[in-house]
């Protein structure tokens, strides 16, 4: 059992979220429920006419992230962008800084999963036996990894949608509200599923599908 002198002897760190746009605000809320950090603070380029959200403030633009040269600071991107998400968090990595996932404590995650850093899990999500997330990832609310996915970097599950076993996911690609997609199936990078679409085949790189079953209708022109 922890005495009192050791609880103070852990060195708990901060938390900064890196955008404080809508996305931003949930990821708070996440954050503020684990309990994890001493203090949540936002980088937004909306500073200094943004200065708080909630009741937590926003300290500087992006562009002044190097100032946080710190081993008692950790770091998430919470912008909603894919490809811009996925740049900052590398900034993050590069700069050997803390990029860490934000997990909603009603999440039911398998022990042999694995959650890349600056992944963000909202609730309500189940993610099943060795699955696979790499970084920066937006798994939300009430999505499903089944068993086995794979599911690279930058990827956005929307709310309610849901992979069956082994889904293999391309970087940068987002996967709309309810989208169901077959097992087995691979979806590739920087492709758009819209809403409500059943994935029953593979579809390839840069392209948006839509309907049941999906079909191509443009490319993803990012
Ligand atoms: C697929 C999507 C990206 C297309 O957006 P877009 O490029 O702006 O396309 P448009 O809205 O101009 O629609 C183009 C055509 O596709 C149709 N369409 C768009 N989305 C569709 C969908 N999900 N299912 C079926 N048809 C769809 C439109 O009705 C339109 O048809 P028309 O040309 O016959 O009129 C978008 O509709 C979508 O579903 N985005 C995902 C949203 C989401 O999941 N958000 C989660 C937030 S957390």
């Amino acid at each position: 059992m922890l005495q009192w002198e050791n609880l103070r002897a852990v060195k708990m760190t901060d938390l900064i979220i890196v955008g404080a746009g809508g996305h931003g605000k949930v990821v708070a809320d996440i954050a503020q429920k684990q309990k994890r950090w001493k203090a949540i603070m936002f980088l937004d380029d909306r500073f200094p006419e943004l200065s708080s959200v909630f009741n937590l403030p926003v300290v500087a633009q992006l562009s002044h992230i190097n100032c946080f040269q710190t081993e008692n600071t950790d770091f998430v991107v919470a912008i909603g962008d894919n490809q811009t998400r996925l740049v900052w968090s590398n900034k993050i990595i590069e700069q050997g800084l803390s990029l860490v996932s934000v997990i909603d404590p009603s999440a039911v995650i398998s022990h042999s999963a694995q959650i890349g850093a600056g992944t963000v899990i909202l609730p309500n999500v189940v993610i099943n036996a060795d699955a696979f997330l790499g970084i920066a990832n937006i798994i939300n609310t009430s999505a499903v990894v089944d068993h086995d996915c794979q599911l690279c970097e930058g990827v956005h599950l929307s709310p309610g949608a849901i992979l069956g076993g082994s889904v293999t996911l391309g970087s940068c690609c987002w996967i709309g509200i309810s989208v169901s997609v077959k097992q087995g199936a691979c979806i590739g990078a920087n492709t758009i599923v819209g809403v409500g679409a059943a994935v029953v085949n593979d579809l390839p790189d840069n392209i948006v599908a839509v309907g049941v079953p999906a079909k191509e209708i443009s490319m993803n022109k990012l």
